[in-house]
């Protein structure tokens, strides 16, 4: 009794640290705001950042089906060390690339990346991408969203008329973590995210009335799909808020939203998504949560929550024009003003290595006596 529940600690743990990552930088305007170093809440890097800690950020860093319906998991309360002390200035209609790190190097080096070496490209590539915003009302800093209404600006299933790269497909069964479908076309957002090197693009939306406000970005991973009785199964999801202070804005108040506790049902369609069943059908999903708001200034996304192909807004494809959508964002899309400096700037090379987090480990289980000077080093690393 004792060994076996000794393993299956064991086991726990050791899907915990694979399951880890985070937000490594925030850029705009060839500025970088870094994440905050979830390892060390006295680390430099924590002063600077407009990123909050995740939920449980150290580990696992994903909030499961069980935790759908708490609003503090949820909106990145419930977390030491939050809000994040600063905001990124930003223009209506601007662009914010958010990109992950892997806190374990499974893909780092490997082919289908987007040559992404200076550190772990992120390690999941079947899922979904969702951007939510909500005000701050006054300043982020000081905001508590835990009963915040978010506002959906963009959301992305499967693209059906793209198929994920011959290169990314090897990586990913190399893991082992095949990705479904498994031949064919079927670009989930998640994998065209790890293509792109790990990076997502948000644009903020131009009629946005100035002011500070917050992004709910976040990427729900279904390689596990539920299993009745298993608390530990189901999406998984990462989730990253992101301070900003909005300039130059439009005309358009955000809708009252919906609580984070709201989004998605721990009992419903998305929570029991099964992408390794024969039986999935990629062209069948459905774009969990609530429709994209009117609001956002594209005649096409407007959340029906079906065929991720209609539905890739330019927060999804920012580059290629494949789909009528991104083409009329595209043509929609005016000059863009030139972004002032935002309150922060630091670099962006911080790096949440496995090999940090092996560092940190044997830290805890060493005394705690010599704590600070390693994490010091450690953090010292991380910000060079
Ligand atoms: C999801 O699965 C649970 C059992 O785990 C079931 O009770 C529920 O009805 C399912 N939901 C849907 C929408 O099929
Ligand atoms: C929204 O999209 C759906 C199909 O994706 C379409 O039927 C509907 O007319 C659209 N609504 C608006 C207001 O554009």
């Amino acid at each position: 009794m004792h060994s076996v529940s000794l393993l299956a600690a064991i086991l726990a743990s050791t899907s915990l640290v694979a399951g880890h990552g985070q937000v490594n930088r925030v850029t705009h305007g060839g500025t970088s705001n870094a994440g905050p170093n979830i390892y060390f809440a006295g680390a430099a890097a924590n002063s600077k950042t407009a990123t909050r800690v995740m939920y449980q950020a150290s580990s696992p860093a994903f909030v499961l089906p069980g935790g759908f319906t708490d609003n503090k998991q949820m909106s990145c309360e419930g977390s030491a060390n939050n809000p994040a002390p600063q905001s990124i200035s930003v223009n209506a209609g601007d662009e914010i690339d958010i990109f992950w790190e892997g806190a374990t190097g499974e893909l780092k080096g490997k082919p289908g990346t987007g040559s992404l070496t200076a550190y772990n490209p992120w390690v999941h590539a079947m899922g979904f991408v969702f951007d939510y915003i909500t005000s701050c009302n006054g300043d982020c800093s000081v905001f508590d969203a835990t009963n915040a209404g978010w506002t959906k600006i963009a959301h992305a299933g499967i693209d059906m008329s793209n198929t994920i790269s011959s290169d990314l497909r090897a990586t990913m069964k190399g893991k082992p973590e095949q990705y479904y479908p498994t031949s064919g076309p079927g670009l989930w957002a998640m994998a065209k995210l790890v293509q792109d090197g790990s990076k997502w693009t948000v644009k903020i939306p131009s009629s946005l009335k100035s002011g500070q406000y917050m992004i709910r970005h976040e990427l729900a991973a279904v390689h596990n799909p539920k299993r009745n009785g298993d608390a530990s199964t189901g999406p998984q999801m990462y989730i990253a808020c992101i301070q900003l202070d909005v300039k130059n804005g439009g005309d358009a108040s955000l809708p009252a939203g919906t609580q984070a506790k709201s989004l998605y049902s721990p009992n419903g369609d998305f929570a029991n998504i099964s992408v390794l069943s024969g039986s999935f059908d990629p062209a069948k999903v459905a774009i969990p949560g609530p429709p994209v708001w009117d609001g956002v200034s594209s005649s096409s996304s407007n959340g029906s929550g079906k065929a991720a192909v209609t539905t890739l807004s330019k927060a999804a494809a920012p580059t290629k024009a494949t789909t009528k959508a991104a083409a009329a964002t595209k043509a929609a899309a005016t000059t863009k003003a030139s972004s002032p400096s935002p309150t922060t700037s630091t670099s962006g090379a911080a790096a949440t290595s496995a090999k940090a987090c092996r560092r940190r480990r044997g830290i805890t289980k060493r005394a705690k006596r010599s704590h600070n000077e390693p994490l010091r080093r450690m953090v010292q690393n991380r910000l060079s």
